[in-house]
C-alpha cells in the first residue's frame, strides 16, 4: 500500500454500516453514490480507485454523517438524476423519484407522431418533468405550473441550466392548480398534460427524510391524499385537445380512486391505471375523447 493511502474499499464498508444503523434504506448503494460523489467519479468506476488519500475518507465520512441524520442524499450531492436528466435539489423543494420516470416514458410514448407538441407540466417542483420532456422532444412547447415560491426558484434554476446547456427553454407560470382560469389561453390545446401531485393523505407517517426535508405542500394532498388531484383532473378535462392525453401520479392505495376520479369526468376516457416498477399502483391515464 503507498504510504499514507487507504483501501477505499474499507471505507465504504464503515460507511455502509454506519448508514445501516441509521435505518438508511439502501446503505450499500448510498455509501457507494457518496464516494463517488466526493470522487468526483460515477458509481461504476469506484473499483478503478482502490486507494484513496485520507482526505477523501474524511470527506466521505462528514457526508455519511449527514446522510445518518436522515439528510436526503440528493441534498448532499446537490443533483437528482431524472431521467435523461439531472436536477439540482435541495432545501425547499421536492426531490423527484425515479419511478416518476414512469410518466416521462408514458408520456413520451404517447407523443410518438405529434409534431410540436404542447404540454404542461401541473405542480411542477424542481421543474424534473417538464424538462426532461423538453429535453426528449426538443420541438415541443413545455409549460409547467407551481405554486409554491421556493419550489418555483429551484425550477427556474433548472430550466436555466438546462437551456444554457442547449434544450428548447420551458416556459414556466406561478400558478394554482385551484385556479379555474389557470393557463386559460392554453384551453383545448394541449396534447399532454402531466402531473405529480402532493397525494399522501394526512398524517400518514413517512421516513424522516420526507418528514424533515420534504416541503410538507408537495407531499400531503388533504385528509385522503386526493385534494389536488380533484383540481388536476378538473385542469385537464378544460385543458387536453381531443385526442390529446394526461398522466397523473398518485399514492399505492390510490389505484381504484383515482381512476375513479378520472372516469367520473365524461370527456375523459381510456382511462387506465399503471404499477411502478415494485408492481405497486403508481399512475393513472386518460385521453380526452
Ligand atoms: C410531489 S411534488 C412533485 C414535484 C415534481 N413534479 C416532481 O415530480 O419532482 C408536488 C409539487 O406540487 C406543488 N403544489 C402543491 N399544491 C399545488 C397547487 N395547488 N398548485 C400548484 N402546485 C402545487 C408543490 O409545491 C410541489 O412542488
Amino acid at each position: 500500500m503507498e504510504a499514507g493511502r487507504l483501501p477505499l474499499r474499507v471505507a465504504i464498508a464503515e460507511a455502509e454500516r454506519v448508514l445501516g444503523e441509521a435505518g438508511v434504506a439502501s446503505p450499500r448503494v448510498d455509501a457507494e453514490l457518496i464516494a463517488a460523489h466526493v470522487l468526483g467519479v460515477e458509481r461504476g468506476r469506484l473499483v478503478l480507485v482502490p486507494l484513496v488519500d485520507r482526505q477523501v475518507v474524511d470527506a466521505i465520512g462528514r457526508l455519511v454523517t449527514r446522510r445518518a441524520q436522515r439528510v436526503p442524499l440528493q441534498h448532499l450531492t446537490g443533483g437528482a438524476p431524472f431521467g435523461p436528466i439531472t436536477v439540482e435539489v435541495g432545501p425547499g423543494v421536492f426531490v423527484p423519484r425515479p419511478e416518476t420516470e414512469l410518466l416521462v416514458e408514458w408520456g413520451l410514448a404517447a407523443l410518438r407522431g405529434v409534431v410540436a407538441p404542447l404540454v404542461v407540466d401541473l405542480c411542477t417542483g424542481s421543474g424534473a418533468l417538464a424538462l426532461a420532456l423538453a429535453s426528449a422532444r426538443p420541438d415541443a412547447t413545455v409549460h409547467a405550473v407551481e405554486l409554491d415560491a421556493s419550489a418555483l426558484a429551484w425550477a427556474r434554476r433548472n430550466a436555466d441550466r438546462r437551456a444554457a446547456a442547449g434544450d428548447t427553454p420551458i416556459v414556466l407560470h406561478a400558478g394554482d392548480v385551484a385556479d379555474p382560469n389557470l393557463l386559460a389561453e392554453l384551453e383545448g390545446r394541449v396534447d399532454l398534460l402531466v402531473c405529480n401531485p402532493p397525494y399522501v393523505p394526512a398524517g400518514t407517517v413517512v421516513p424522516p427524510e420526507v418528514a424533515k426535508h420534504d416541503p410538507a405542500r408537495a407531499v400531503f394532498g388533504g385528509p385522503d391524499g386526493l385534494e389536488v388531484i380533484r383540481q388536476v383532473v378538473g385542469c385537464a378535462a378544460r385543458l387536453l385537445r381531443p385526442g390529446g392525453a394526461l398522466a397523473v401520479e398518485h399514492d399505492d392505495t390510490q389505484g381504484e380512486s383515482v381512476p375513479a376520479l378520472l372516469s367520473a369526468r365524461r370527456v375523459l376516457t381510456e382511462v387506465t391505471d399503471h404499477p411502478d416498477l415494485a408492481g405497486r399502483p403508481r399512475f393513472a391515464t386518460a385521453r380526452r375523447g
